[in-house]
């Protein structure tokens, strides 16, 4: 069992000394040392590995939180200032503005502690340490076990390791498979409870481009809001309390003054959530040109429809502008995704390198190998219509909001059926419910959703055969003659998940046979229908073959490593702390254009448009720029820096992430890639492939300047090398 981690390490080791390809890689922050710093340093980092990733002192990773469950955050202060994007603060600044107090239109800013806002629910988790678990995890793990096996015993290690070191200590552990599966790491976490909001800029500066500009560059977006970590007084985490006090961090970022030059080494630390960058061409080939068409239609069909009314009305603007972010940006990544594939000729650069995996395997001798690609052939061919319908149940189905929402009574129903369960129980249950009815009342709009069912309805209708459909569909062919409006209009007359009071009255008189109201509901009913077809036609088969895939990936990466010694392999992301560098660099998006580094404030003057929604600038950044108040904010070349690109291989969920110099020192906060390089999650072409960032300084010019909150910055560490 010792052999196989160790051998891994070797592996790495020799790896790490060969060539490197851009700024393609996300690493693990214990290998730093291993693996990076002397390319790191050779791109002209001046710091250590260990000044980066320390378990014996204090380092950069003790001011790297993951905000909430899906971006990163980084500590920019002695009292636990904590910085991400707007757009990952956006639904808790969403839940404090109304039509009177619009901090999203408007901005927020606490001109004193006592003035920050708290937001219940909201989270920041601290990595305190990684440790290779491997040979635990792996501990009576054989290679000819079925994969049920394999899995039960892997969960069964997991449990123990993380029982046994969370029996001693204050921390919480968690363990993930790395290297798809040929590696596990433990990672130690403390979780913060009490995260309250300090600022965050008017939507025109802290959203200026809106999903126009979103996955594009040249970007000029602020894209930044100001969070503060509170702890109890002993200094740990708690939930929130008056009481509570500024964390005080072992470490926060010193903020650099000196901008960014083309060709400068950058790293960006943080959380990437998701990618797939060892799959073969079958799966790129599903996913590209099956999968996001098809969801890229449904969702546009849904954006539309929200446009429609979020223009005509201010409220329902607001009560739709998270949805609509979230809705639209994976819409928009996805078009670009599958551009972005098409155009390196993706699919048939995989082939030719499965041609000569496959080669190569056929020499090696072993079957396995050998027979990797027919196998994942098969598979995925017996994978796409599954994954198909369920994206429609997802996409369609799912995306009707009363039906999503009647789907969350499942639970009460069956609890209310079961003899065994105690009034206790239910009870506790019916509380949920009653503040879930709360959120979701607030932000929903019943002739949106209506005329979203009518329209996704006729769509998943048309595009999937009978096998694949829920029952409901015979009712809208047989009773409304394929008129989906009238099986809408009887949805939405008879059933109460569109009507608060009535969902209200039922919980607050819950009595031991109300369940029967809710299961006679036509929306739980078109939920359950969906649940139904689901298990019974989806899960069992999608779960064996994915296992199965699961399975020879495992095998594919570690047959590549044995063909490739000198390739470069790092693990997909899987939402745990990564290390990601490259240069600051523009690219050429097409034949004859080429793109800078960076963009301005005259570029925003530039896109102004006051009829457009996306590009009205407030007259405050007008006069600063007419003035050219940029203080210490301004670039040597005179002008005030809003954004740069750079060639770090981020994705999802390092939104947030801190874009860190040579010297460590804070310049920018990761919030997107740009538009020719959106498939880097399934494949990176160092040519294209950029970061986008807000530049520190437009960040510090916003906070001081613009909003007059300058007395935040009397807690950070502002530093010139000028
Ligand atoms: N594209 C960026 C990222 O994936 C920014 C998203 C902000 N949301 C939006 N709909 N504009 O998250
Ligand atoms: N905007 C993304 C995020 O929210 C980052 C990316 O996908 O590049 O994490």
């Amino acid at each position: 069992m010792k052999i196989r981690s160790t051998i891994l390490v070797i592996i790495f080791v020799i790896f790490s000394r060969l060539t490197i390809i851009g700024g393609e890689g996300m690493w693990i922050p214990m290998l730093l040392q291993q693996m990076n710093e002397k390319e790191m340093q050779e791109m002209g980092m001046k710091i250590t590995a260990e000044d980066i990733y320390s378990i014996n002192k204090s380092s950069l990773k003790d001011a790297i939180l993951l905000f909430g469950r899906g971006c990163t955050s980084e500590i920019i202060s002695k009292d636990g200032l904590l910085l991400t994007n707007h757009h990952c603060g956006f639904g808790n600044i969403q839940k404090h503005s109304t039509v009177e107090h619009d901090y999203l239109t408007d901005g927020f800013w606490a001109m004193n502690r006592g003035e920050e806002l708290p937001n219940p629910g909201l989270t920041a988790t601290l990595l305190i340490e990684m440790r290779d678990v491997t040979d635990s995890i792996l501990t009576a793990v054989d290679e000819n076990m079925s994969m049920k096996d394999r899995q039960s015993v892997i969960k069964a290690n997991i449990k123990r390791v993380t029982d046994n070191f969370e029996k001693g200590s204050k921390y919480k552990a968690s363990v993930k498979p790395f290297f798809q599966g040929n590696a596990y790491y433990m990672m130690i976490t403390e979780v913060f409870k009490d995260i309250r909001l300090v600022g965050a800029p008017p939507s025109n500066i802290g959203k200026f481009g809106g999903d126009t500009d979103n996955w594009m560059w040249p970007r000029h977006t602020g894209d930044f809001s100001l969070f503060r970590i509170y702890v109890n007084k002993e200094g740990n985490p708690a939930e929130y309390s008056e009481d509570n006090v500024p964390y005080q961090p072992k470490f926060y970022f010193p903020i650099s003054l000196d901008g960014v030059e083309e060709g400068d080494f950058t790293f960006v630390f943080g959380y990437p959530a998701r990618t797939n960058e060892y799959l073969p061409s079958y799966a790129i080939e599903m996913i590209t040109e099956v999968g996001n068409p098809d969801k890229i239609e449904l969702r546009e069909t849904r954006l539309d429809i929200f446009k429609k009314y979020s223009n005509k009305d201010p409220e329902v603007r607001i009560k739709y502008a998270t949805k609509d972010a979230r809705v639209a940006n994976y819409w928009k990544k996805m078009i670009g995704e599958s551009g972005g594939v098409k155009r390196m000729n993706g699919i048939e650069a995989k082939q030719k390198y499965e041609d000569e995996f496959t080669h190569w395997a056929s020499l090696s001798g072993n079957d396995q190998y050998a027979g990797l690609m027919p196998e994942f052939k098969k598979l995925y061919g017996e994978l796409t219509p599954i994954k198909v319908a369920a994206h429609y149940m997802m996409e369609a189905g799912m995306a009707i909001e009363i039906v999503k929402f009647a789907s969350t009574y499942a639970k009460l129903v069956e609890l209310s059926k079961d003899k065994t369960k105690s009034v206790d129980e239910i009870n506790k249950e019916i509380e949920k419910l009653k503040k879930q009815n709360i959120a979701f009342f607030k932000d929903y709009y019943k002739p949106i959703d209506e005329e979203v069912m009518t329209s996704l309805l006729r769509i998943y209708d048309n595009s999937l055969t009978t096998e694949f459909k829920p029952d409901f569909f015979n009712t809208i062919h047989n009773k409304y003659n394929y008129d989906y409006k009238a099986y809408t209009q009887y949805v939405f007359a008879k059933s109460m998940f569109d009507k608060e009071g009535r969902l209200s009255s039922l919980l607050d008189n819950y009595k031991s046979k109300s369940y029967k109201k809710i299961e006679r509901d036509p929306a739980y009913i078109m939920a359950m229908e969906m649940g139904k077809l689901f298990k019974e036609k989806f899960r069992g088969n999608m779960t064996s073959i994915n296992n199965s895939i699961d399975s020879l990936q495992r095998i594919y990466l570690k047959a590549q490593m044995e063909m490739k010694p000198d390739n470069h392999f790092y693990p997909d992301a899987n939402f745990t702390l990564r290390v990601t560098y490259g240069n600051v660099n523009g690219y050429s998006p097409k034949d004859a254009v080429y793109y800078k580094h960076f963009t301005t404030l005259d570029g925003i003057m530039e896109k102004e448009d006051p009829d457009i929604y996306d590009y009205v600038v407030t007259d405050r950044l007008r006069e600063l720029y007419e003035t050219k108040d940029y203080g210490q904010y301004a670039d040597k070349d005179g002008s005030l820096h809003v954004g740069f690109a750079a060639s770090n291989h981020t994705t999802g969920g390092n939104s947030g992430s801190p874009v860190l110099n040579a010297n460590g020192e804070l310049v920018g906060v990761n919030f997107d890639r740009c538009w020719e390089g959106t498939m880097s999650d399934l494949m990176y072409d160092p040519n294209v492939c950029r970061n986008i960032s807000i530049d520190i300084r437009y960040f510090l010019f916003i906070v001081d300047k613009y909003a007059g909150a300058g007395y935040l910055l009397d807690e950070m560490k502002l530093v010139s090398g000028e």
